[in-house]
């Protein structure tokens, strides 16, 4: 009886070490974070993936790689390997590539998951900082760490809660996220007044407006006279075309960074 009991420590010990070990050797894959893999991978993606997945991984047959939000993490890096490897059931094949190859997906992918925060980002922050408040303008609407304007959403964490590709979406694409909650509005008063803003909620009593200045005004239907709508965005939708692809890489490295985590 004794025996057995001595030896079973033992072989625990042993197998938690080679665990330990295996997690260390886990982790060195050297295609994770560096930029010139994840513009392989990026290569790869478009040529055997992108027919599924789209070509900014944004989704189609198969599902959106894009992170929304800092909130999905899925799978860690080892699993998407074997994922892009074996393929899954019969809606994605396995990929025959090389392991080189799979680990450059690998960091593509995880790129296009992560926040912002935790990416490896190509622009410049500092010039990125430039275009954003000045040259496009960014800081009318927006406010980081207690400077700018109201009319848009505080930025000062959006690197730790939103990915590189939403983040791109957000600037040439302003009207793909719906942008619920900020649709620009004006309203006619009974008395002649003029309320413009963006309609922040509205019930069957009363609309709740804020203007360009941040001024909230609760609004009592029974005094509106007329009100009309925008669709979508009140973000200027032409920043694809008057930024050039070095300055929105530059805004992305400056708003990718911007995070309150400690
Ligand atoms: C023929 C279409 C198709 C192709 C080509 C394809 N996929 Fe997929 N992929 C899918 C489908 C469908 C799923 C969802 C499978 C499921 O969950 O049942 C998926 C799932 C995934 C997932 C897991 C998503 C998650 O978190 O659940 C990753 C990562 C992925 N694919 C990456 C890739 C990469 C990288 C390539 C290129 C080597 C690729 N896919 C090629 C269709 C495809
Ligand atoms: C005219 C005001 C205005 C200007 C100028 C403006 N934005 Fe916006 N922005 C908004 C509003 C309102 C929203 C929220 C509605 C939406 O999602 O489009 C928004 C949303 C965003 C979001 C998404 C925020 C989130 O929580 O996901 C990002 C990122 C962003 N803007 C970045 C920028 C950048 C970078 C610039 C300059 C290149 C810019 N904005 C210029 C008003 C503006």
């Amino acid at each position: 009886m004794r025996r057995i009991a001595m030896v079973f420590p033992i072989f625990v010990l042993a197998a938690w070490a080679q665990h330990a070990q295996s997690d260390k050797t886990k982790k060195a894959n050297p295609a994770i974070g560096n930029l010139t893999s994840i513009a392989a991978g990026a290569k790869t993606f478009a040529g055997g993936c992108a027919v599924c997945h789209g070509p900014d991984g944004q989704g189609g047959r198969g599902p959106r790689l894009a992170g929304g939000n800092a909130m999905w993490h899925t799978l860690d890096e080892n699993q998407t390997f074997d994922l892009i490897r074996k393929g899954v059931g019969s809606g994605m094949p396995g990929s025959g590539l090389p392991d080189e190859k799979v680990w450059e997906l690998v960091a593509f992918v995880k790129n296009l998951r992560d926040p912002a925060a935790d990416s490896v980002l190509p622009g410049d922050a500092k010039a990125g900082s430039q275009v954003f408040w000045e040259k496009a303008g960014c800081g009318a609407c927006h406010s980081v760490a207690g400077e700018g304007g109201k009319l848009g959403p505080d930025l000062s964490n959006i690197g730790a809660a939103r990915s590189v590709p939403t983040l791109r979406e957000a600037i040439v694409d302003p009207d793909a996220d719906g942008a619920f909650g900020y649709r620009p509005t004006t309203v006619m008063l009974m008395d002649g007044r003029q309320v413009r803003g963006v309609l922040r909620n509205f019930t069957n009593y009363s609309m709740q407006i804020q203007d360009d200045k941040g001024k909230l005004y609760l609004v009592d239907v029974g005094e509106v006279k007329d009100w009309a709508r925008g669709d979508g965005s009140p973000m200027p939708r032409d920043y694809g075309q008057k930024l050039t692809k070095a300055d929105i890489d530059n805004l992305i490295a400056y708003l990718g960074r911007l995070s309150t985590r400690k």
